[in-house]
């Protein structure tokens, strides 16, 4: 595991976690029936070129695109391009931003005008997750109470949780370690301590957990086509209390 942050270093994440929350916000006041998924990353990239940021997922590990667009039974990593929402998707967008090396991570999912009850639910209980297990996220608790706390709110709900994909340590790099499960399994499970900055995130499906990777090489998508939802925040554990620098 790299070394646990500083105060300082804390601080220059914040800076990075602002800007992918206000770049999240443009992006949700944006979505409407019409608009392409690179007009979409065309507004992240503007918008953080006009900051001074980098988009932190472009070029990693060739990754073509600043931001993630993932529609309906996408589940992540859904390459902006010419595809249109329209009224009814639901479209998840995520995003990293890196400023001089300090990295943050976060993701929302958006309906297109009406969608339906139960892909409304979906997203409610998938936030609901992510809120959850935030709330164990505080030091002293190990890593495997925000994967129960994930995954007990989504099984009781019914819906399936993707096990290929899991939260990260964030903050140097896009991806640290330690894992963040969203199901409880064995293997590590590292104590929370203060100066650790963590991306939890859920993904749930309304039908089955299984998912694979289309021939591009990076969207995952539900094995049964139906929905998925996803909500990320990256926190910080302080010693006495946890902020979650992208809400
Ligand atoms: N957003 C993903 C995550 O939260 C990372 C995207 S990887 C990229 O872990 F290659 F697409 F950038
Ligand atoms: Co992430």
């Amino acid at each position: 595991m790299r070394r646990l942050k500083s105060d300082a270093d804390i601080g220059r994440i914040r800076e990075s976690a602002a800007l992918v929350k206000e770049s999240l916000g443009l992006l949700r006041r944006s979505v409407r029936p019409g608009i392409t998924t690179a007009d979409l990353n065309e507004i992240a990239s503007r918008f953080l070129a006009s900051r001074g940021a980098q988009p932190a997922f472009l070029g990693y590990m060739d990754y073509p695109a600043a931001i993630c667009v993932s529609i309906n039974d996408e589940v992540i990593h859904g390459i902006p391009g010419k595809r249109r929402l329209q009224d009814g998707d639901i479209v998840g967008v995520d995003l990293g931003v890196e400023i001089d090396g300090y990295f943050a991570d976060a993701a929302l999912t958006v309906p297109v005008g009406e969608i339906p009850d139960e892909v409304r639910r979906l997203l409610e209980v998938t936030e609901e997750c992510l809120r959850l297990g935030i709330g164990q996220a505080v030091a002293g608790n190990r890593i495997r109470d925000i994967s129960n706390a994930i995954f007990e709110h989504a099984r009781e709900a019914g819906y399936g949780v993707v096990r290929q994909y899991c939260g990260h340590g964030v903050g140097f790099a896009v991806h640290e370690d330690p894992q963040v499960p969203n199901y409880p399994g064995g293997g590590e499970n590292p104590r929370l301590k203060p100066g650790m900055v963590l991306a939890i995130e859920p993904m749930l499906n309304l039908g089955t957990s299984e998912t694979s990777v289309l021939d591009d090489g990076w969207t995952v998508v539900t094995g049964d086509g139906r929905a998925s939802a996803h909500f990320e925040h990256t926190i910080a554990i302080l010693k006495d209390r946890t902020e979650v620098l992208t809400a």
